[in-house]
Order: structure tokens, then C-alpha cells, then sequence
């Protein structure tokens, strides 16, 4: 198996700190299982490309990466990938920039990845391609001879057709990745999304199993929600580091109730728009001051890209502002820390919390929601408040679903979530966790291999585990 994705990112045998995204919290998990090579950009710049790939064996993974030029990194990583394509497919066109520089420096940095992977492949080898930052990656090495089957699995949504035509060139784009033989997406809301353009747009043929007819081929179009290494994240929350970290939340907050949040610095996580519905909660609720924090993990993360600095910006002006109103002088009500934990030690922490408080405006899934749920103790969980707009949120029903955009409708949760009787919680967090320890990782990984493989794949419907 080869997988291809931008960012290749090993963390230590206890997990690494920093601004890990749920697209590589998965794939050290899959690729622990299953073996095979790991390729991408190492994160590094150099002077002029050369093409030279690094090898290591890190905690049972090999991984094979480039470096790439600053032109390359601004035009590709900074440029296409994060300020045209995340903002567009998060539904944010008024950040979405068009600039042709970007276009360019993607198409020109996908054919480095193709000739940089090319010689890694054999004949038999899977091509596992992950994410935005490749869309057309798998036509480039078509373009080169490769006849393998390749898949391309989407960590994020896919945006409605009226909002992806706004896009300069989208048909081409659409097409370079129906050369892959599977495309997966995180549900089938943007499953659905992506089977519309190509029938409105490109006048494809869908068939019932929604494979897309294309120059003679069918290419698999099916939802493949991912999820976490349960396993793995229970053991953790178990050890002595969550324990540690646990307690030390506790006695820090002196029996106050706790609401966490951990997410990288993105808009589109809707950390704004929490803080304010935080705030609003402390000012309906005169009785809680004081009684109630919210613990905020916000790693910084694409530091680089303006519409990141002024996320940055509003979220410390934000967060002055709460803190100036409801603190007194023993007491803070927002604790907003900018650095990631190791996965262990997010997990004590999890555990520790009486509120989750994931609310991102839009989200391809959200594994936080379901690292939340599986730390917690089933003889006193916490509650879950979960945003309608995350993919998890198909499949995470017995959460307490929320419009993340209503201050109000956030607040009264939280009202909710902390009245919530024993009984209530611990019924909703066994159906939760049903969910979240069924639908794990390596059921996400066979799933799709098995399509990739191209046995038995095919089922009919756009039925997705666990969704009703
Ligand atoms: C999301 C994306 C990933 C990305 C991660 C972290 O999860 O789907 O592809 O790796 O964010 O973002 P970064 O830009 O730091 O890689």
C-alpha cells in the first residue's frame, strides 16, 4: 500500500503534541495495521527541488518524503490548498481567493509528488491518496503509465455545486480525480454533492450503486465516515499520563464545572462564535458565575495565511473580553491555551470535562467528538454537544445537536448539558459510544481498501454505518 497524503506526520509512540489534524491521527493508525510506504511533503523547505526522497522507519511506519521550494509552499500549501480550496470547501467563499499563481503552483507541485512517488510503486501496490491538497494527483500518474488502482479518500466536505462554480477551471479539477477508481467521502451529504456536479456540470451518468460512468470506466463514488483508533484511545485514557492530566485539571479548577474544546486554530471550527455562546451563557445564568469553565486547546495552525492571523486576533480579543466581564480576582472563566497535548494527556482531560463543546461551522467529520466520547467513564459521562454542521453529526445522533451560528441556541445547551441527569447521560453516552467503537479507524481503512481492491465493493444506496 502506498499513501499519499501532504503532510506525513509520525507521532512519538506516546503521540505528539502539536497541531495534529484528524487526517493523521488516522492514517498512523491505518498504516500501523496495514504496512507499506507513507509519502508526502516532509514540511521542509529547500533552495531548489530536487526530488530527493528521505526514508526513515519511525514507530512501525516507513515514510518516504520531499522538500519543497518556497515558491512551491506558498503558491501550493499556503496558496491553493489553504486559501482557495479548505475556505471553498468549507463554505466560505468570502475567503476564498483566486489567484492563477496558486493554481499553477498546485498543478506544478502534484507533478512533483507523482514523479517523486512513481518510483516507490509496484505493480501490485494500492495508491492511497489522501485529501485536498492532491485532487489531482492520481491523473498525473495516470499521465506517467501508472495502471494500478488508485483511491482518493476526502478528509473535508465537499461543497454544494452553486458554491464550487465559482471556482476558476472546477470541471477540470472534478475531472483529474474522476482517473482515481475510488473516491471516498466522509458522509453522504457531500457524497451527494459531488454525484450532483458531476451530473448537473459534466452530464455524467450516477448508477444506483452511484458509481460514475466516465470514458468507459466506473469510478466508485461511497461515503467511508472515518473514525478513531478506539482501542488505542481507551488504553491511553487509561494509563497513568491521562490519570495525571486528568487529576491535575481537577484540582485546578477547585470543583467548578468544566467545558472543553480542542481544535486547531481554523475558522472554520467556530471558536468565535463558542466563546460567544459561552459568554452569553454566563450572562443568562448570574447564579453559575463562577461556577463553570471553559477550557479552550486551540494549537495555532497555517500561521502563514491571513484569514489564520485574524482568527488568531479575534479569538484573544474574544477571550479578553468574556474573561473582563465574568472574572474576579481567584477566577478566570475562559483558559485559552494555544499548544497542543499529547493525545494521552487529551485524554485526561476529556475525561475531565462535564461538556464537549464541539461546534465547528462546517467539519468533514470531527474526531474530537468521538475522542470525547470514548475518554469518557461510563458510570459518570459527560455530555457531548455537538455542531449539526460536523460530519460526525450523522452519526452521533444521541449527541445534543446544536446550530453553531445561535448563541442562544449553544447557551441554552449548555444549560441543558449541565442539568442533565445521571441517568440520561449515562444512556446517551452508551449509544454514543456503541457508535464510536464500532465505526472505528480500522473498519474505515478496510472498508475502503476493500473497495480499493475492488472485491465485493460495491453495495448498493448511500448507506453509511450507523446512519439513519
Ligand atoms: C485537516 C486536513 C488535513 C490537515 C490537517 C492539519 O485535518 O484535512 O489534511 O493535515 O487539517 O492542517 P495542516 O495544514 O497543518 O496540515
Amino acid at each position: 500500500m502506498i499513501v499519499v497524503s501532504n503532510r506525513v506526520s509520525v507521532p512519538k509512540a506516546a503521540g505528539a503534541a502539536g497541531a495534529q489534524g484528524g487526517l493523521a491521527v488516522a492514517l498512523n493508525s491505518a498504516l500501523r495495521e496495514h504496512g507499506g510506504i507513507w509519502f508526502g511533503w516532509s514540511g521542509q523547505e529547500t533552495e531548489e527541488f530536487t526530488g530527493h526522497l528521505d526514508m526513515q522507519r519511525n514507530d512501525g511506519i516507513t515514510t518516504a518524503t520531499i522538500d519543497l521550494e518556497p515558491q512551491d509552499i506558498e503558491e501550493y500549501y499556503n496558496g491553493y490548498a489553504n486559501r482557495t480550496l479548505w475556505p471553498l470547501f468549507h463554505y466560505r467563499i468570502d475567503l476564498t481567493e483566486y489567484d492563477r499563481n496558486f493554481g499553477e503552483g498546485y498543478e506544478r507541485v502534484n507533478a512533483r509528488f507523482a514523479d517523486s512517488v512513481l518510483p516507490l510503486i509496484e505493480e501490485e501496490d494500492l495508491v492511497w491518496v489522501h485529501d485536498y491538497h492532491l485532487l489531482p494527483l492520481g491523473s498525473q500518474l495516470r499521465e506517467k503509465g501508472v495502471k494500478n488502482r488508485m483511491g482518493l479518500f476526502l478528509h473535508t466536505p465537499w461543497p454544494p455545486t452553486r458554491l464550487l462554480v465559482s471556482l476558476p477551471f472546477h470541471e477540470r479539477l472534478v475531472a483529474s480525480m474522476l482517473e482515481y477508481d475510488v473516491l471516498g467521502f466522509q458522509n453522504t451529504e457531500w457524497l451527494e454533492s459531488f454525484l450532483h456536479y458531476v451530473q448537473k456540470e459534466m452530464g455524467l451518468k450516477v448508477n444506483l450503486d452511484n458509481s460514475i460512468e466516465y470514458q468507459g470506466r466506473r469510478v466508485i463514488a461511497r461515503a467511508f465516515p472515518i473514525g478513531i483508533d478506539f482501542r488505542e484511545f481507551t488504553e491511553a485514557a487509561q494509563g497513568a499520563e491521562a490519570r495525571e492530566a486528568h487529576d491535575r485539571l481537577k484540582s485546578s479548577v477547585r470543583g467548578r464545572k468544566i467545558l472543553i474544546g480542542v481544535d486547531r486554530l481554523d475558522y472554520s471550527k467556530g471558536l468565535g462564535e463558542r466563546f460567544e455562546a459561552f459568554g452569553r451563557f454566563l450572562a443568562d445564568n448570574p447564579q453559575d458565575a463562577g461556577k463553570a469553565v471553559l477550557l479552550q486547546i486551540a494549537p495555532p495552525s497555517r500561521g502563514d495565511v491571513a484569514s489564520y492571523q485574524q482568527i488568531r486576533e479575534d479569538l484573544e480579543r474574544k477571550t479578553g473580553h468574556i474573561n473582563g466581564a465574568h472574572a474576579d480576582v481567584a477566577f478566570v472563566p475562559i483558559r485559552y491555551v494555544n499548544q497542543g497535548y499529547p493525545r494521552a494527556q487529551l485524554a485526561g482531560f476529556y475525561r475531565a470535562a462535564d461538556i464537549g463543546l464541539v461546534t465547528p461551522l462546517r467539519d468533514g467529520m470531527n474526531l474530537v467528538a468521538k475522542e470525547y466520547i470514548a475518554a469518557q467513564d461510563p458510570e459518570n459521562p459527560g455530555v457531548l454537544i455537538l455542531s449539526q454542521f460536523a460530519g460526525a453529526a450523522h452519526q452521533l445522533k444521541d449527541a445534543l445537536q446544536v446550530n453553531p451560528h445561535s448563541t442562544e441556541h449553544v447557551a441554552e445547551t449548555i444549560r441543558k448539558a449541565l442539568d442533565m441527569p445521571l441517568a440520561e447521560r449515562r444512556d446517551r453516552h452508551a449509544k454514543l459510544l456503541a457508535s464510536v467503537r464500532e465505526n472505528d479507524v480500522q473498519r474505515w481503512r478496510e472498508d475502503f481498501v476493500k473497495a480499493l481492491v475492488g472485491k465485493n465493493a460495491v453495495r448498493t444506496g448511500t448507506t453509511e454505518h450507523n446512519e439513519a
